[in-house]
């Protein structure tokens, strides 16, 4: 086969295929394809020159010409195909409106802790935390239980050794802060505590809220206008609020907290057991026994505490009647906060 042919047809498809890279639409590859494979065409062009060649060249000839021509074609057509896919435009579409991401909320445990801190906060007090995992010491002997308390039992209490526990309540934190701090003291501590309990309205993993107060001069007064105002704030300005006498270790004299059952409004039901009130808290004057064990002159200063559950009251404002959805963690439940 003449060297020359072989060149100029090599040559041809080289500037074919450069024509149709170069091409930007569907009538520029048109163009391409009849400049190139129409009937008036280079290559169609040279294919008719075949019959001018010498015979023993031709079959050669012919099947590189063939070769060419079936390249571009496919070429052709793909370039084709590209095309036709970039016209139906980009793989994403920037108008389309998002996909919403739903937005997640506090929990209502969460809630319920930041509502009755701000309460307290507002009112002066700080905020302090201390350790869940608590020494027999501070939850029970420094707060003045006699060493045989049944709140020292096994039934009540998780141990992790002879003298390390799960802290009980958040009271131990009363005697940390008088540890750590002179009068005056204005402190309510948030946070986790533990017991061996488990139905509709205990759970072994539940929360607290401690107050305390010293200073110089502290009555049962201010026990009774900081609670009663709490009660006020946190439930509504019209709800009947008691104070009941009770017992507790580390204070004296001592008195739980009774709300006007929010459920019934007053008559009785099922949740106040027919009384017409409900628990909140447990409160008192410090135990001047208390005193001692951290140091601070009971002649000279006076105070009072409180602690309540967190569980127990977000039942009551909410009217939730089982204390284990807290934790289920439904989100058909958790939504409606
Ligand atoms: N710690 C008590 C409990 O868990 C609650 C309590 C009662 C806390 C009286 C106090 C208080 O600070 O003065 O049941």
């Amino acid at each position: 086969m003449p060297e020359q042919l072989k060149t100029a047809l090599s040559e041809l498809a080289r500037t074919a295929l450069n024509a149709l890279n170069l091409a930007r639409t569907k009538t520029e590859i048109e163009e391409v394809r009849v400049r190139y494979l129409g009937t008036k065409g280079s290559v169609s062009g040279l294919m008719r020159q075949m019959g001018s060649l010498p015979k023993d060249v031709r079959p050669q000839v012919g099947a590189l010409a063939n070769r060419i021509k079936d390249e571009l074609t496919r070429a052709l057509a793909d370039r084709l195909t590209d095309l036709s896919a970039q016209s139906q435009g980009p793989a994403l579409d920037v108008t389309l409106p998002g996909r919403r991401t739903r937005r997640g909320r506090r929990h209502p445990i969460s809630r319920t802790i930041e509502e009755i801190l701000g309460i307290f906060t507002r009112m002066g007090f700080n905020v302090a935390e201390g350790p869940e995992v608590e020494t027999d010491y501070y939850c029970f002997e420094a707060l003045n239980f006699p060493p045989d308390h049944p709140a020292r039992d096994m039934q009540d209490t998780l141990f992790v050794s002879d003298k390390v526990v799960l802290r009980t309540h958040t009271s131990p934190m009363q005697v940390r802060t008088m540890e750590a701090q002179r009068p005056p003291v204005w402190v309510v501590v948030p946070g986790k505590t533990y017991r061996r309990d488990s139905d509709v309205t205990h759970t072994p993993m539940f929360h607290q809220i401690e107050g305390l107060v010293v200073d110089q001069g502290i009555t049962f007064g201010h026990l009774k206008g900081v609670l009663t105002s709490f009660v006020h704030q946190f439930f509504g300005p019209d709800v009947p609020v008691r104070f009941r006498p009770s017992f507790f270790p580390f204070t004296e004299p001592s008195a739980e907290v009774d709300i006007g059952c929010v459920i019934c409004g007053g008559p009785g039901c099922r949740v106040c057991k027919n009384s017409g009130w409900l628990e909140i808290l447990g409160s008192g004057m410090v135990d001047p026994e208390v005193y001692k064990f951290v140091g601070y002159d009971p002649e000279q200063v006076t105070g009072f505490a409180f602690g309540m559950g967190i569980e127990r009251v977000a039942m009551l404002k909410y009217g939730i009647d089982d204390i284990r959805l807290f934790f289920d963690n439904d989100l058909r439940f958790l939504k409606q906060f």
